[in-house]
């Protein structure tokens, strides 16, 4: 299994290219199964989660065509079998997102249900409360959600929470519905509005994404479109907490600052120095961080996908900072792996009080998820010594070529076997 070897206490010099958004580029390729014409993607992102994806999307039937420059061509002339298997459902949560569209476009679909997973229950209760309210009939039969509806119907539908895939599953599933669909108390985060935009390009009629109330008027068919995937906001911000946590100056190219603006307010507070240029965060940085308590919440507010780093970067603050997760109830594992390096973090429930400390050092830590992972590695580009990063797996369904990136910056850090 691959490790990361970092040896810590360089600065970050340079330039960086974002890549794709993954939480955009997962939804818009289940946008594919919605239409017989062909969906060309530019901008997608190289990692394992979009090959898992297009893996999905094959077994269906889905031709799936990815080009090296982040190109990708997908096509659902026909949809051979309208389901998602235990197998790779249970390796990438987000595989749920064909539920929808698979029920819009062929009246059926059989999705396993995703089980367990490391951050929190995750249940998936408000996609198929949605879908019944819009007539789909679901059983849960030996693992799998079997869901039919002979034509969905538009339908006003509250949601409980707010819920990121599911407005995107209820969205897609709308487009082909008969008549109007309301959907209430929706996610706002920009890769529901990225996803929303290439549905529109495709021929939907979407209104409101991007905010918490959209309305989707159904359509007959949709059609073949082009469209180039948001860039990736949670790696952005990685970077930009990188670069606070190890002091330098950093250019990121090919971001997208204003589905930042949590995040870089937080940064600003830890004493960076950030310029904003059209697609171009600058960020400068040196010394101890200030200390920056966060409190998670859905878009505008701060991400639960930056809390680990946020973590880490609180670790080695000039001061103390409390760390509030209210998305996820378990997505605190971070912190123990943290304490490996050194740092003062205690929790209590949902919150983590985190007493910075002068410096980390390096030791064996373990990734837990994917954010988790972003969150030691910043810890071990500042730790003193060598830290090594195992279960790297996490990193590689959601960071693209993350090691040469920051390798590129002038940071020590290499991928061992
Ligand atoms: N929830 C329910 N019932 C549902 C759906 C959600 O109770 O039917 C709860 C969840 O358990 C959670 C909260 O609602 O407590 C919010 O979860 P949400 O559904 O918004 O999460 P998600 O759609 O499964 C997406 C991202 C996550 C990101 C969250 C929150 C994708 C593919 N995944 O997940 O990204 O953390 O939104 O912003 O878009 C990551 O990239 O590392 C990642 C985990």
């Amino acid at each position: 299994m691959d490790k990361l070897r970092i040896r810590g206490g360089r600065p970050l010099e340079g330039e960086v290219r974002v890549s794709g958004a993954k939480n955009a580029a997962l939804p818009i390729m289940c946008a594919a199964l919605l239409s017989a014409q062909p969906l060309r993607l530019s901008n997608v992102p190289q990692l394992m989660d979009v090959r898992t994806m297009a893996k999905l999307l094959r077994q269906m039937g889905v031709a799936v065509e990815p080009a090296a420059d982040g190109r990708m061509a997908l096509q659902a002339a026909r949809i051979s079998e309208p389901t998602a298997a235990y197998d790779l459902v249970k390796t990438m949560r987000a595989s749920v997102l064909v539920l929808g569209p698979l029920l819009a476009r062929c009246g059926q679909a059989k999705v396993s249900l995703p089980g367990g997973c490391a951050i929190g229950q995750r249940p998936v209760d408000q996609h198929v409360k949605g879908l019944q309210a819009m007539g789909a009939t679901i059983a849960i039969e030996h693992g799998y959600m079997h869901a039919t509806a002979e034509r969905l119907r538009g339908a006003r539908i509250v949601m409980d929470m707010v819920t990121v895939t599911g407005t995107e599953n209820l969205m897609m599933a709308a487009t082909l519905a008969e008549g109007t669909t309301l959907l209430e108390n929706a996610a706002r985060e920009p890769e529901v509005l990225d996803l929303a935009r290439c549905l529109g390009a495709m021929g939907a009629r979407i209104e409101g994404a991007g905010s918490d109330l959209i309305r989707i008027q159904g359509v007959a068919s949709l059609g073949g479109a082009e469209h180039q995937v948001m860039p990736d906001r949670i790696e952005t911000g990685t970077y930009l907490a990188a670069a606070t946590a190890a002091g330098g100056r950093v250019r990121l190219v090919g971001a997208a600052p204003e589905a930042l603006d949590a995040t870089l307010e937080k940064l600003r507070e830890a004493g960076a120095r950030i310029g904003i240029a059209a697609a171009a965060i600058e960020i400068e940085a040196s010394g101890r961080p200030k200390p920056v308590s966060v409190r998670t919440a859905p878009f505008p507010g701060f991400a639960t996908d930056m809390q680990a780093q946020f973590m880490a970067l609180a670790s080695i603050a000039d001061g103390t900072a409390v760390i509030t997760e209210t998305i996820f109830e378990n997505r605190f594992m971070h912190a123990l792996e943290l304490r490996r390096l050194g740092a003062d973090i205690s929790i209590q429930g949902n919150s983590a009080l985190v007493r910075g400390v002068e410096r980390l050092q390096g030791a064996t830590v373990m990734a837990t998820d994917l954010r988790a992972s972003a969150g030691l590695v910043i810890a071990g580009l500042v730790a003193e010594g060598e830290t090594l990063v195992d279960r790297i797996y996490h990193l590689d369904r959601g960071y693209e070529a993350l090691e040469k990136k920051l390798s590129a910056l002038g940071a020590r850090i290499e991928r061992i076997s």
